[in-house]
């Protein structure tokens, strides 16, 4: 398939926003390098069997306009390249990027709302311009586990700052969960022992990595809490184990998988030796 970037400046972060003219990912629509690929494509039948058109606007959203506009748009180049170089795509793949709840500000849409939107966009525009109807994917990723997952850490060390926050340090971090120092993202997390419980303070979630920006919530309201504890932060089965690391040489956590109380355990914890498994001595 062919990635192009349709032009669409979707309503979210910088740093998951991948379907602008400035991006690195896809052939622009609009400044003529998608119509050169699909020509250097035609030209080499022989080399490349081009399935489609791919898009992927971004991720965390929550309005179907990015998605009919992305469709749109394509549809438009695709009448185009239907007269021009008679070229059809048989398939119009576009994209993930349905939104969760990370928080309670985060509203999502049912992914049918999502899906009928972009059907019905795509339908219309094959239907007014004498285009077969493509067949139409989507990739969804964090709609489809996000919510599915929760992040358990202890309670570590507290720090006041006067008049400024209270830190409470826990045994993981951006090494399991890079989110919040890649771009900001936010989370909500509750004591496990104490979901329900009033809380009393606002305190910052700090990791353990050297870094200042390795902050996993900023304000979270929790009652008082103690070395120990366990914090569970929710919506993190998306983008948190997949895109965990060693930074500082931290291992990784494990992953349990629990359903009706029983629970298993489908990753085992990264050990010490796992980490310098790679490693050849010098003598
Ligand atoms: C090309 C592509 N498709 C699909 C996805 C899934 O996005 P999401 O998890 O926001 O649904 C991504 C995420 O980065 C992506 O880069």
């Amino acid at each position: 398939m062919i990635r192009v970037t349709p032009g669409i400046e979707a309503h979210t972060h910088d740093y998951i926003l991948t379907g602008q003219d400035d991006s690195k990912f896809g052939f622009g629509l609009t400044n003529g390098q998608a119509e050169r690929a699909i020509e250097e494509v035609l030209a080499n039948a022989h080399v490349f069997d081009c399935t489609g058109l791919h898009c992927h606007i971004g991720s965390q959203i929550f309005e179907t306009t990015g998605f009919i506009m992305a469709a749109h748009r394509i549809m438009e180049q695709l009448v185009v390249w239907h007269k021009k170089l008679n070229f059809d795509s048989k398939v119009l793949n576009l994209g993930g990027g349905f939104g969760v709840r990370y928080t309670e500000e985060d509203e999502p849409l049912e992914p049918e709302v999502y899906v009928r939107e972009i059907v019905k966009e795509v339908k219309k525009m094959a239907l007014a311009n004498g285009l077969a109807v493509p067949e139409i994917w989507i990739e969804p990723g964090r709609s489809l586990v996000g919510e599915a997952g929760t992040t358990l850490y202890k309670v570590g060390s507290r720090k006041e700052v006067p008049g400024i926050r209270s830190y409470l340090a826990v045994d993981g971090g951006m090494s399991d969960n890079i989110r919040p120092a890649l771009y900001e993202a936010h989370y909500e997390a509750v004591l496990a022992e104490a979901p329900l419980q009033e809380t009393e303070e606002t305190v910052a979630i700090a990791g353990k990595c050297c870094e200042s920006g390795d902050m996993l919530i900023w304000d979270l309201p929790l009652p008082k809490s103690n070395a120990g504890d366990v914090l569970a932060v929710f919506c993190t089965g998306a983008y948190g184990y997949s895109m965990a690391n060693n930074y500082n040489r931290i291992p990784r956590p494990p992953v349990v998988f629990v359903e009706d109380g029983v629970s298993r355990l489908v990753v085992r914890r990264e050990s010490y030796e796992d980490l310098v498994r790679n490693d050849l001595p010098l003598y």
